[in-house]
C-alpha cells in the first residue's frame, strides 16, 4: 500500500520518512484520494469511489514522491491561515480543513443516495481491538489497578457494570463508528466532535439509522474548543496524525496536548490510536509537553510551571501490543500504534 510505514512496538523507528503529498491550491476529488491513500491505513465500507483508480493514482504519486525524496516535514512558525498549505508544499492537504470538508460532502452524498457508512480509518480489525482493549483497561483502572499488560490480565467478567460512569469523547470523530463500537461493548455516555459539519451530519445520520440515537455528536475545533464539559476518557483515531500534517503541524500538536489537557477530567485517560507516529515518538511527545508545561509554545521557553517535571500532565499506561506485524527491509512492525496516557 502506498505510503506506509513501519511501526515497531518496543523498538520503535524514528518517524522522519514519512511520504506525504505536495499541496496544491485547489483541492479535486483526486488530490483527496491521493493525499488520503498516501497517508493512511483504511477501509471503507462499500464507497462508490473507483477504488481501483484511486489506488492506482494513489500508487504513482506516492512512488513519485517517495523517489523525489521529499519527505514530510512540520513547519515550525505558527500561522493563523487554517486552510492554505504553506507555500513550500510540505504539510499534507490532509492537515487542512477544507480537504475534510469536501471528503465529507462526498461521504454525506454517498450515505444518502447508497447508504454507505463510508471510511473506517486503519480498518476493522484495528477497531475491534483498540475497543475491546479499552474496555479493558477501563475496567481495570474502575477496580483500581493500573495494569502493565493487559494480555496477561483476566478481566472480571461483571466489568460491564463500570462501563457507563466512563464518559467518552472522541476527537475528530469522522462518521462516528468508533462510538458505535464502544456503544456496543457497553459504554453509554458517548460524545463525538469534528471540526467538519459534514462530519458530524453523517455521524448523525449513521447513529440514527444505526440504533445509536443517544450518541451526542458536535461540530468543535478540538484545537479552539468550545465544550466547557471534562471527560474520563478520551479517544482519538487518527486525529492528531491529520492535525500534525497540516504545514503549522509543530505548533498544532502542541495545541493539541493543551486542549487534551482541558477537555480530560483528572484522573482520566486518553487512548490515541496512529499510524503516523510510534509508540515511543507518542510518550516522547508527551514527556516534552510535561517537560514543558502546558501552555508554552515557543522553543526554548522556559516552563510555565517548574514543578513540571516532577507533576507530569499526562502519564503513559500502557500500548497494544497485538496489532498484527509484518516484516519489510529487515525490520519487524505494526501499522498502527494505540497508546494510553493518564491525565493526573
Ligand atoms: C483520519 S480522520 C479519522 C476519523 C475518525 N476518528 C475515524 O477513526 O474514523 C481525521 C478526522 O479528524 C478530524 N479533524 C482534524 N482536525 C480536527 C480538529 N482540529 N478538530 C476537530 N476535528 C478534526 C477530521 O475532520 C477527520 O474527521
Amino acid at each position: 500500500m502506498a505510503g506506509l510505514r513501519l511501526t515497531p512496538e518496543d523498538s520503535e523507528l524514528p518517524q522522519a520518512n514519512r511520504p506525504a503529498v505536495a499541496s496544491s491550491d485547489l483541492i479535486s476529488d483526486d488530490d483527496r484520494s491521493i493525499a488520503a491513500d498516501s497517508w493512511s491505513i483504511k477501509s471503507e465500507y462499500g464507497s462508490t469511489l473507483d477504488d481501483d483508480q484511486r489506488h492506482a493514482d494513489a500508487q504513482d504519486a506516492a512512488d513519485a514522491f517517495l523517489s523525489s525524496g521529499n519527505f514530510r516535514t512540520a513547519a515550525s512558525d505558527y500561522s493563523s491561515d487554517k486552510e492554505e498549505p504553506d507555500s513550500d508544499g510540505v504539510g499534507s492537504l490532509l492537515g487542512l480543513q477544507s480537504y475534510w470538508d469536501a471528503a465529507y460532502a462526498d461521504e454525506l452524498a454517498n450515505f444518502r443516495e447508497h447508504g454507505h457508512a463510508g471510511e473506517v480509518w486503519f480498518g476493522g480489525d484495528v477497531m475491534e481491538t483498540l475497543v475491546s482493549w479499552t474496555k479493558n483497561l477501563c475496567i481495570e483502572l474502575s477496580q483500581g489497578h493500573l495494569p502493565t499488560d493487559l494480555n496477561d490480565i483476566k478481566i472480571d467478567p461483571e466489568g460491564d457494570k463500570f462501563l457507563p460512569a466512563w464518559s467518552v469523547l472522541d476527537l475528530g470523530t469522522g462518521n462516528g463508528l468508533l462510538l458505535h463500537e464502544l456503544a456496543k461493548h457497553g459504554f453509554s455516555d458517548l460524545t463525538g466532535v469534528d471540526y467538519s459539519e459534514g462530519a458530524i451530519d453523517l455521524a448523525q445520520g449513521l447513529a440514527n439509522r444505526d440504533g445509536f440515537p443517544n450518541i451526542k455528536f458536535l461540530v468543535d475545533d478540538v484545537l479552539e474548543t468550545k465544550l466547557d464539559q471534562q471527560f474520563k476518557l478520551v479517544m482519538d483515531k487518527g486525529t492528531l496524525d491529520a492535525i500534525g500534517l497540516h504545514p503549522d503541524g509543530t505548533v498544532k500538536r502542541i495545541m493539541y496536548w493543551d486542549s487534551v489537557s482541558k477537555l480530560l477530567a483528572p484522573g482520566g485517560l486518553l487512548v490515541i490510536t496512529s499510524c503516523n507516529s510510534t509508540k515511543d515518538e507518542l510518550v516522547q511527545e508527551v514527556d516534552d509537553y510535561n517537560q514543558r508545561g502546558a501552555g508554552s509554545f515557543l522553543e526554548g521557553e522556559v516552563p510555565k510551571d517548574p514543578e513540571a517535571a516532577r507533576n507530569p500532565i499526562f502519564r503513559y499506561v500502557n500500548h497494544v501490543r497485538t496489532y498484527p506485524t509484518f516484516t519489510f527491509g529487515g525490520s519487524t512492525g505494526s501499522r498502527v500504534a494505540t497508546v494510553a496516557f493518564l491525565h493526573n
